[in-house]
């Protein structure tokens, strides 16, 4: 990024949004996955940077942004009501800026649906040129003419100067961008573009500068981390990224995701072990226990060698948890591959699933497959397989009891005999009684119960 011709277009932009509005507000929406609140946080920062507040109050707002998600067709749906929503609220303020941005509106398909549809949307950027938006704001407030692109892959990943956190004690760190894989059901891919990294140096630079600022857990982000590092000038793995992370001076701890088992390494589970800032965890999606659908899939690994990779790791770090993303019906699935899945979880055990029924995405080869299974059907299989989980959940969490774990308060809790709650190490949901003012700190916490999706526990004093 040219910082002086950014620097020129927030300063050009900031005045005219202060001509144009008195006190100007926004209102920054985000749908999906950590990489898209990660970028609405880039967002957020440019838009202080040209004189915005921000507003939780859609009805306050001079500039309205939804940041928006493609991976399932429910994901898009709901974002299209929520826009058709805003079409009242536009008639009372014209001069209101409706803005969509992220991997929804990369499509032209959508694009072509919002122009038609939906006429009070005046800026659609896709998922490359986020870096750009006080120019284009700057350009719709000067000559009011509408907004619509979706080019902008040039290969390289944006540094940003402006960067404003949603939370002030944790901090999403994305380390690279895009994905390669064409895994065969998955639209990201096309959302987001080819993989690119960024430098190591403005990496471990913007975890300094977090630290610095009172920072205590660090979330490194991207569509699949462990092949990070590839195509830099001068590659580095996920391994040597993360010991550099974890050489940063500090209190804090390390999280990362995702990773895809088929460029897990076993020098990477080594690392996790050797590194004591690493959170003991792995998100690691299995997708199917099939090798007939993981093939159908294009995932590029087997279910005998994610079980090695498992294996081995358990073998390194006997307390490490695995957390997984299952797809249920995808096309070409049959209820006997389905319990391949059913099976491969027992074996492993995970500490959490995250569940999804197969969704047609337009352009993916997937949707091209015919799918036979009824949705019934597949909701059967959902239900089992949210049972067996449900059962594992329980067993891991009851292992838990009597142990004592740092644990970073990071919020309120959900249950009602607890208010504060946290995770550990090993992303397992403690809530435990405790005052509000330990929200950003790290705390022991004796964990005392365990439901099949979380854990209670009692603080210790130290
Ligand atoms: N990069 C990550 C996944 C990102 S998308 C990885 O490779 O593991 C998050 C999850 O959404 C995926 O793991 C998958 O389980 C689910 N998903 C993606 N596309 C989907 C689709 N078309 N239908 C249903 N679930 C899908
Ligand atoms: Fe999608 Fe596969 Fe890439 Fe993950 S690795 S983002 S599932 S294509
Ligand atoms: Fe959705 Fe894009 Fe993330 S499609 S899941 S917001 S990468």
């Amino acid at each position: 990024m040219n910082y002086n011709i950014y620097d020129k277009n927030i300063a050009e932009s900031q005045k005219i949004v202060l001509e144009k509005y008195k006190n100007p507000k926004a209102y920054v929406h985000t749908f999906g996955c950590q990489q898209n609140v990660s970028d609405s946080e880039r967002i957020k920062g440019m838009l202080k940077a040209m004189g915005y507040d921000f507003t939780d109050k859609i009805t306050d707002a001079d500039f309205v942004l939804f940041n928006t998600c493609a991976i399932r067709e429910g994901a898009e749906l709901k974002i299209f009501g929520n826009i058709g929503e805003l079409k009242h609220r536009k008639k009372e303020h014209p001069d209101m800026i409706i803005a969509l941005c992220g991997c929804m509106v990369q499509q032209d398909r959508i694009i072509e649906k919002i122009k038609k549809s939906y006429p009070f949307v005046s800026l659609c950027f896709g998922t490359h040129l986020t870096h750009l938006l006080p120019e284009m704001i700057k350009n719709i407030l000067s000559n009011g003419k509408k907004i619509f692109r979706t080019d902008g892959d040039d290969g390289t990943i944006p540094e940003y100067v402006d960067i404003k956190r949603d939370c002030e004690f944790k901090a999403n760190i994305p380390i690279m961008n895009g994905c390669n894989n064409f895994c065969s059901y998955c639209i990201v891919p096309y959302v987001r573009g080819r993989e690119k990294s960024r430098m190591p140096d403005d990496i471990i630079a913007e975890i300094k500068e977090a630290v610095n600022s009172g920072v205590k857990e660090i979330t490194l982000l991207g569509q699949n981390v462990n092949s990070y590092g590839k195509n830099l000038a001068q590659p580095v793995s996920f391994a040597e990224l993360l010991r550099k992370a974890n050489e940063v001076k500090g209190d804090f701890i390390i999280r990362f995701m995702t990773s895809h088992p088929k460029d897990c390494t076993f020098e990477l589970i080594k690392t996790i072990a050797e590194c004591e800032k690493v959170s003991k965890h792995i998100h690691l999606p299995i997708q199917s226990g099939s090798n007939l659908v993981l093939k159908a899939m294009n995932r590029g690994y087997t279910r005998e060698k994610y079980l090695e990779l498992v294996n081995f790791a358990k073998e390194k770090i006997p307390e490490i948890a695995f957390t997984s993303d299952i797809i249920v019906g995808f096309p070409t699935e049959r209820y006997e591959d389905f319990l391949e899945t059913v099976d491969l979880i027992k074996q492993v055990e995970f500490s959490q699933l995250f569940t999804f029924i197969f969704s047609k995405r337009p352009g993916t080869k997937a949707a091209e497959m015919e799918d036979i299974i009824p949705s019934s059907e597949k909701s059967k299989w959902m239900n089992q397989l949210l049972e067996v989980q449900s059962e594992i959940g329980y067993k891991l969490n009851k292992k838990l009891i009597g142990r004592t774990e740092k644990i970073l308060a990071d919020g309120y809790g959900k249950s009602e005999e607890a208010c504060l709650t946290g995770r550990t190490m090993q992303n397992t949901i403690v809530d435990f009684k405790g005052s509000p003012e330990l929200i950003g700190k790290f705390v022991n916490v004796k964990i005392t119960k365990a439901t099949p999706f979380a854990t209670f526990g009692e603080l210790i004093k130290n």
